[in-house]
């Protein structure tokens, strides 16, 4: 079992992201060979595997495939799987989870497929090296990903371990915060460069403004993370990982100096305690300096007086807020776009679109997202000099 041979690297994502992931692994130079709503592929090993954790924002996971053979039954898949040498790139001082997803007839329980590939591979070391690795979990070390489709059997190792969509600066949370993957493609789809200003009013933790600081800084989130599931496999090659890291951030330095120093971005929120888990998350990413936090009505914000992109994610009256005041919130930031942001463009992102009516602004363009299986919209506003109110 060679893992620096070419084999197929799934790169799985939230539903909607996938176009997203795209444009982020076709600027990493790989040519995308298959795709779905939910994930993208390309052929690739596992140094590919590894850069792309380290630059993959929207991504959840980056799989690399082991094997994909047929199977019936779980004794199949046991038999099938004990024969692949996994002392090979597995220590039996590790650690191992497996997790899936079956659709099958041939079983319905999915614990009990998962069940069968652990059972398979602990055996098949224990048998090669007289030691027996633990498992259990926690996806903290080597996981492995089981996909059972009809009578084809796809099994993949999990580079990532925890999701690479988790980043590590989200220390202190506040309610209903956005996924950070999520935050990251609505501002591709935003269009943000970090050339324009950004204005954050509702920032709730900060995912909007952390993440418009790292990407206008080209800094890698993952920079920040210490652990990912390819660390623990048995070829992993640390002085590889080492030079990617430094060419990241060779990359970040270089822009913080001599490239364009980032417009400003504005973040303000009512609650001073999520203002100031803003601000400390921001300084967990290292980004607190490009950011500046104020505590205000979002109406209150200061605009900087260069156009740029005025962002707001309001809450949408399914997990908080009452529906009538939100009516008079939305109605609110149709008012405060068209008063105090002429020039501006304008985003809403907004589960609820009936609350989108009330902003009485007629919207350019409605993209489709998902958030916790709740299906969104982030809504374009363009803030012409005296915009007029039309029906949205
Ligand atoms: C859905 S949350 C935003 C979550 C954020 N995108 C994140 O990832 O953490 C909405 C935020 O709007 C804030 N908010 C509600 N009413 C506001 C107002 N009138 N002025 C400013 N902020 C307000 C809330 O305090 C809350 O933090």
């Amino acid at each position: 079992m060679n893992l620096n041979d070419k084999s197929t690297i799934l790169i799985t994502c939230g539903p909607s992201l996938s176009d997203y992931t795209k444009v982020e692994v076709e600027a990493l130079g790989y040519k995308i060979t298959g795709s779905s709503d939910v994930g993208v592929e390309i052929k690739g090993n596992l140094h590919d595997a590894m850069r792309l954790n380290l630059y993959l924002k929207t991504a959840y996971n980056v799989l690399l495939l082991v094997n994909s053979f047929p199977c019936d039954t779980p004794d199949e898949l046991y038999k099938k799987i004990s024969k692949m040498p996994w002392e090979e790139v597995i220590s039996p001082d590790e650690y191992l989870s497996v997790v899936g997803r079956i659709d099958t007839p041939s079983i319905d329980n999915t614990m009990y497929a998962g069940l069968k590939v652990k059972d398979a591979i602990v055996d098949r070391i224990m048998k090669q090296t007289s030691r027996r690795p633990n498992s259990g979990k926690e996806r903290n070390n080597v996981v492995l990903q089981l996909y059972w489709k009809g009578k084809t059997c796809k099994l993949y190792i999990n580079t990532s371990g925890q999701k690479i969509s988790d980043r590590s600066y989200r220390k202190t949370m506040t309610t209903a915060p956005l996924r950070e993957s999520l935050a990251a493609a609505i501002l591709m789809a935003a269009g943000y460069d970090g050339t324009q200003p950004l204005v954050c009013p509702m920032c709730g933790s900060g995912t909007f403004p952390i993440e418009a600081a790292l990407a206008a800084t080209k800094r890698v989130p993952a920079l920040l993370r210490s652990n990912f599931g390819f660390m623990h496999l048995k070829g992993y090659d640390e002085t590889a990982w080492g030079d990617m890291r430094a060419e990241a951030l060779k990359q970040s330095k270089k822009r913080g100096k001599s490239g364009p120093v980032p417009a400003p971005i504005i973040a303000t929120d009512i609650d001073s305690w999520a203002v100031e888990a803003a601000r400390r998350n921001a300084q967990t990413a290292g980004v607190d300096h490009l950011i500046d936090f104020q505590v205000c009505d979002f109406a209150e914000t200061a605009i900087p007086e260069t156009p740029g992109i005025v962002l707001m994610n309001p809450e949408y009256g399914m997990r908080m807020g009452e529906l009538k005041e939100l009516e008079e919130t939305y109605s609110r930031i149709g008012d405060f776009f068209k008063q105090k942001c002429p020039g501006y463009t304008g985003y809403i992102f907004t589960g609820n679109m009936d609350l989108a009516k009330k902003v009485g602004l007629r919207t350019s363009r409605r993209i489709i997202f998902f958030n916790g299986g709740i299906e969104c919209r982030l809504l374009k506003y363009e803030l012409y000099t005296g915009t007029k109110k039309h029906k949205s």
